[in-house]
């Protein structure tokens, strides 16, 4: 199962892919996290990335390309994987073909979550993430419910950051979303619901590919709440 989220900055696509990671057992490839990592790290690639990621604005489709590379050919990825924050602009998606290609994987489902700009200024303004694992939470959330650690805003979440973000998402990322919809990948979700409300019709997308009926994938989530 290879899956692929979609969306602006804010939109839920690493909260649905933590559902999605936890639901199917498979890898959540998140390229902004591997980035926040390498920073944390020290890295050379850290240094260089960190000016980048603090205006808003987009690492190298060269890097960018390199590091997907390199992670689609570790082991975990084999039985399927869950990719999030890549592809960014149109030879980004170009270099993804032709990499599946060569690993002989396909995309079996691309998710768009789709949430208007002004929901997505108030999300990103008010948004915790782990320091530790990363993962994001609304505001008013005291620690992290996997590991306990104080959640802290991401420093790209600051106002100066946020509209650059969503402007070059605009301009570069956008026209990605037209590299799929002529391969029928895509399931467009209004992204607006509460999460376990657009959880459910993930899984339903995702769930349709394979026809499964509807009714399993609510089922599920359902039973993961209680
Ligand atoms: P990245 O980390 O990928 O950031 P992003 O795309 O800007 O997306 P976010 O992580 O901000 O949002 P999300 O969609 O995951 O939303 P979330 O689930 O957290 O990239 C960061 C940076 O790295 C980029 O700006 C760039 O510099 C660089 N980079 C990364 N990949 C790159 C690439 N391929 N090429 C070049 N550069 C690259 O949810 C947001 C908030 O909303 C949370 O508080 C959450 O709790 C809340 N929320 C979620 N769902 C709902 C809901 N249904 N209702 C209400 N609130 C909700
Ligand atoms: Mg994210």
């Amino acid at each position: 199962m290879n899956l692929l989220l979609y969306g602006a900055p804010g939109s839920g696509k690493g909260t649905q892919a933590n559902m999605l990671r936890e639901h199917f057992g498979i890898p959540h490839i998140a390229t902004g996290d591997m980035l926040r990592a390498e920073i944390q790290a020290g890295t050379e690639l850290g240094r260089k990335a960190q000016p980048i990621l603090a205006a808003g604005q987009y690492v190298s489709d060269e890097i960018m390309i390199g590091i997907v590379r390199h992670r689609l050919g570790e082991p975990d990825c084999t039985p399927g994987f869950i990719m999030d924050g890549f592809p960014r602009t149109v030879p980004q998606a170009e270099a993804l073909d032709d990499l599946m290609h060569e690993l002989d994987k396909r995309f079996d489902r691309v998710i768009y979550l789709k949430v208007p700009v002004d929901d997505l200024l108030h999300r990103l303004s008010g948004r915790l993430v782990c320091p530790q694992c990363q993962r994001t939470y609304p505001p008013g959330t005291a620690a992290c419910a996997a590991d306990a650690s104080v959640l802290v805003q991401r420093e790209d979440d600051k106002p100066e950051a946020v509209r650059p973000r969503i402007e070059i998402y605009l301009e570069k990322t956008v026209p990605v979303l037209d590299h799929y919809r002529h391969g029928r990948l895509v399931s467009e979700i209004d992204g607006r619901g509460t999460i376990e409300e657009i959880s459910s019709q993930v899984l339903t997308a995702v769930a349709s590919k394979n026809g499964q009926p509807a009714r399993a994938a609510h089922a599920v989530v359902k039973k993961q709440k209680a």
